[in-house]
């Protein structure tokens, strides 16, 4: 059996090499998903790095990134496979127009491979080359739509009445992803390794600033990266995510603010809350902690 990384070091500087800065159990689980042949369902709160992850460890690892973005309404057919049944008619209407065909050779010829329309499920079971599968936002889907997902997660196996069974050619490696809109089954969280992402830590949300937006100088990543945790210490119904992080500091530079004053904060705060209700308690607390928010402003 080959594995991908070596090490969880190996995982942690490749998704680095990416630009993706994982901590010591985000790399972990990657390293132990591969060695395991396990899927690893992600969970945690909007922008948080859930998709871009397995993305990062698909481009890290030079794997073809094979995506099922779920709704609510997916089905087998667009989730694993269809036939193609434009072409099956027109097939049906040459071999009858000839007409020496008898009705179960055509049906045999219909229903083969030739005819089979692949879905993500389908093509990431049967792909030759490494890949990488990432069945995104899960919990929107119908639990019987869970359950097909976890019978080809557990056997990696697809069972096609017409053709017979598909087995797997490999193993690919597996991402779940779910912003906990509902409770997934048991048994598909037994199937799957866990991994709560949840906000950066100050450190890693600078270096994550500094990583995204090379022309932002530390001094500015510190203090945004600071103020965007003490707005997460607020009772909001929406935290600012990582990417409003980024838009934020985007904007900064492009306004060319270098220290954060407390008028700056209130004219931007915008990209980092989007209710109303929010943006207002945020304006309160910098105001009552102006001197704990804008320290650097103001010593400089
Ligand atoms: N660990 C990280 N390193 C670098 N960028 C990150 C990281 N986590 C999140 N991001 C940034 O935040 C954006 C949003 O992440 P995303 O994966 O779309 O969130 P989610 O799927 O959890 O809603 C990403 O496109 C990426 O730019
Ligand atoms: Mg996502």
């Amino acid at each position: 059996m080959t594995h991908r990384f070596d090490s969880i070091d190996v995982v942690r500087e490749g998704l680095r090499s990416v630009d993706y800065l994982a901590d010591d159990s985000i790399a972990g689980v990657a390293f132990l998903a591969d060695r395991l042949e396990k899927p690893v369902l992600i969970e945690g709160p909007a922008g948080t790095g859930k998709t871009q992850l397995a993305k990062s460890i698909a481009e890290m690892s030079g794997a073809r990134l094979i995506r099922l973005q779920c709704y609510e309404g997916l089905d087998e057919a667009k989730a694993l496979y269809e036939w193609n049944y434009k072409k099956q008619l027109l097939r049906i209407q040459v071999e009858s127009s000839e007409g020496d065909a008898e009705w179960t050779e055509i049906q045999d010829d219909i229903f083969s491979d030739e005819f089979l329309l692949p879905r993500p499920l389908l093509e990431a079971i049967t792909a030759d080359d490494p890949v990488v599968l990432l069945i995104d936002e899960v919990d929107r889907v119908e639990l019987e739509t869970e359950a097909l997902l976890l019978e080809i997660l557990s056997d990696y196996q697809v069972s096609i009445p017409e053709l017979g069974t598909i087995e797997a050619k490999q193993i690919p490696l597996v991402f779940l992803t779910s912003n906990n809109t509902r409770e997934l089954s048991e048994a598909l969280k037994r199937r799957c390794l866990f991994l709560h992402l949840d906000y950066p830590s100050l450190e890693r949300e600078k270096e994550i600033v500094l990583t995204k937006v090379p022309e932002i100088s530390e001094n500015l990543a510190d203090q945004v990266a600071r103020i965007v945790r003490s707005i997460r210490q607020l009772e909001l119904k929406k935290h600012p995510s990582i990417s409003e992080t980024l838009d934020w500091a985007r904007t900064l530079v492009l306004l060319g603010i270098e220290n954060i004053d407390e008028s700056d904060a209130v004219d931007t705060v915008h990209l980092l809350l989007k209710y109303r209700s929010d943006i207002e308690k945020a304006i309160k607390d910098f105001t009552a902690n102006s001197a704990a928010h804008f320290e650097a402003s103001q010593a400089s």
